[in-house]
């Protein structure tokens, strides 16, 4: 079996509203992975964000907002690589490749997709139905070998498995021709997990916190202020019951559990060890206690990224210093990827 280096890649869209799930589920990961002893890639999605209609003004900003989330929430841009994933073009020249390994019946079954088309399917971009396919190469033009991400990502994660085993299958005698052993790209592990890997609507338990959600009520927004998060939490949907001492007592009440998880993921414990301590107790309490918590946790953050968006040309150099050094391992892999696959092209400038 060829070895591959731990690699921690992952990626977030560009698409406005980022908010407490995205912290909880995906950025806040993203910091802890750092502390590892792993090389950590970290993307701003810009070509998946367009498989959706974005105003272009409005595109750059929100490029530049989320690459002010990762470096608020404690993301090193000199030990992870921080860039924007339309300044390496080896994610779109490896997706082409992988159209042509990823089978039609696969990408029929993502639901992701049949949510987002919705009903007028006829409509959707081509782009919006091949969006797993590119995810698949922003992970493996690096071999990544980790992917930290929100529940919602499953599905995704598991198609990039797959496109990797079928392309070490179906290229198995070239690979081996090639000096690559007997797999050129690893099976990735999705690392999904914690008390908030799905945080939910704050007006409905039972739907995803999500950028589009028309209720600003409905999701924490990571640039709301002290004000903005304690209304939030105080109008967040609960049920009559006081809160149940054991996490069995959550089961059937979708608000209760969501709010329990958040204040977990937020403090860095478990739904068990915040039962012990507010189990029995009424709601009113406990959110009293969430509010500072998320306040605490949020209302820096939000500080620090709108004082880093009023300065875009520092946020601009940070994603040009992570493009050249991302480009720096895809582009050999691609060399490579090239070989294997066939193709005659330039001579290689570095080797894998
Ligand atoms: P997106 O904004 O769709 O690019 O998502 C960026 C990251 O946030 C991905 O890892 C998602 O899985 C994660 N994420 C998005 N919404 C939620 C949520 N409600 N709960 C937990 N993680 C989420
Ligand atoms: N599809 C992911 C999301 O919407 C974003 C993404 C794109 C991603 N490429 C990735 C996540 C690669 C992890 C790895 O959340």
């Amino acid at each position: 079996m060829a070895a591959f280096n731990d690699l921690v890649f992952s990626g977030v869209q560009p698409t406005g509203n980022l908010h407490l799930g995205n912290y909880l589920g995906a950025v806040k990961r993203f910091v802890e992975m750092q502390a590892r002893d792993a090389q950590c890639l970290y993307c701003v999605v810009d070509m998946h964000a367009i498989t959706l209609w974005q105003d272009p003004a409005e595109l750059k900003t929100q490029i530049r907002e989320v690459t002010a989330a990762f470096l608020a929430a404690g993301i090193d841009p000199k030990r992870s690589i921080v860039f924007n994933q339309s300044q390496v073009p080896a994610h779109a020249e490896l997706a082409w490749i992988f159209n042509c390994v990823a089978r039609l019946g696969w990408l029929n079954r993502m639901t992701q997709f049949k949510d987002k088309a919705g009903k007028d399917r006829e409509n959707a971009s081509i782009g919006l139905y091949a969006y797993p396919v590119l995810m698949a190469a922003d992970i493996l033009a690096y071999r990544a070998t980790h992917v930290p991400v929100g529940e919602d990502q499953k599905q995704h994660l598991e198609l990039t498995r797959d496109i990797a085993q079928k392309f070490n299958n179906d290229f198995s005698g070239s690979i081996a021709a090639h000096g690559h052993g007997d797999a050129f790209f690893p099976v990735t592990e999705p690392l999904i997990g914690g008390p908030a890997a799905r945080v939910m609507s704050l007006r409905d338990g039972t739907k995803k916190m999500s950028k589009s959600d028309p209720s600003d009520n409905s999701r924490i927004n990571l640039t709301d202020d002290a004000d903005a998060i304690a209304n939030k939490v105080r109008k967040a949907k609960t049920d009559p019951e006081p809160l149940p001492s054991e996490v069995a007592g959550l089961a059937g009440r979708p608000e209760a559990d969501n709010l329990v998880g958040i204040f977990a993921a937020l403090k860095d414990t478990t739904r068990e060890a915040v039962l012990a301590d507010y189990g029995g107790g009424q709601f009113s309490a406990f959110k009293g206690a969430l509010v500072e918590l998320a306040v605490e946790i949020l209302a820096p953050l939000g500080a620090e990224m709108k004082r880093l968006v009023a300065e875009p040309e520092h946020i601009d150099a940070v994603l040009f210093d992570g493009a050249e050094r991302a480009d720096a391992i895809a582009a050999p892999t691609l060399d490579a990827v090239k070989d294997i696959v066939g193709f005659v092209r330039r001579p290689r400038l570095r080797s894998v």
